[in-house]
């Protein structure tokens, strides 16, 4: 059983006629996006927001009819991924690299639900690095900054390279540790000068679509 893809299929189940829908990015999302893509074939009337340039690529294939950002005042319903998430709900995003796009949809959206395959649920996040979005100019100097905090900052490559974000920004892979704490670190991240966003997601979600070997799990957030 693909547990990502029953997690992802059955998200896709909350999809309704007339959403605005924010499309998340990653192997988990990937599987929802075919999914909504097969319920636009069928009839199904939505406008969708993507969160990367890889998700707007695969939605545009599907026929999803896409939005950008900027057209929008809000959005219904976003479904994304995580890499890490807690019981209370406090998850670790980014590890794709799209968690500026990520962050700024989940936020406009009056609901949220997170999909991933149960390796993703822990007592404490930290053992996942959390991803931190930073300005190429000056990179140097918030690297030192996060180091000086003792946030152990890795810069992100790929193929050799530097890895850059569809934003055109690079990524600092922060070494915590799994039970850092959570408020100290969103405080000092926040606001951080050459910092545009990092991948802590704190209590944003409504619902949890969880796949496991014997199934879909889904676990409501009580405070939402
Ligand atoms: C993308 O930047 C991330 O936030 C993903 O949503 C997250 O890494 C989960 O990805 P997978 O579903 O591929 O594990």
């Amino acid at each position: 059983m693909d547990k990502k893809k029953i997690a992802g299929d059955k998200a896709a189940e909350y999809v309704k006629d007339g959403m605005v829908v924010g499309l998340g990015t990653g192997s988990t999302a990937y599987h929802m996006v075919n999914a909504v893509g097969e319920m636009v074939k069928n009839g199904l009337k939505i406008q969708a927001i993507p969160t990367s340039k890889a998700t707007e690529a695969q939605a545009r294939e599907l026929g999803i009819p896409l939005l950008t950002i900027d057209e929008v005042d809000h959005v219904d319903l976003a479904i994304d991924g995580v890499d890490e998430i807690d019981p209370q709900f406090n998850a670790i995003k980014g590890g794709g690299g799209a968690l500026y796009r990520e962050k700024v949809v989940a936020t406009l959206a009056k609901e949220v639900i997170w999909i991933m395959d149960d390796s993703k649920l822990v007592e404490h996040i930290g053992a996942f690095h959390l991803p931190v979005e930073i300005a190429q100019y000056g990179s140097k100097q918030a690297m030192a900054r996060m180091e000086a905090y003792g946030f152990h900052p890795v810069l992100r490559q790929k193929d050799g390279k530097t890895f850059v974000t569809d934003n055109g920004n690079f990524i600092a892979d922060l070494h915590l540790g799994a039970g850092f704490d959570i408020q100290d670190v969103y405080g000092k991240l926040t606001g951080m000068l050459g910092v545009l966003e990092h991948g802590l997601f704190l209590n944003m979600c409504k619902r949890i679509i969880v796949g496991t070997d014997n199934g879909v799990q889904i676990t409501e957030n009580p405070s939402k």
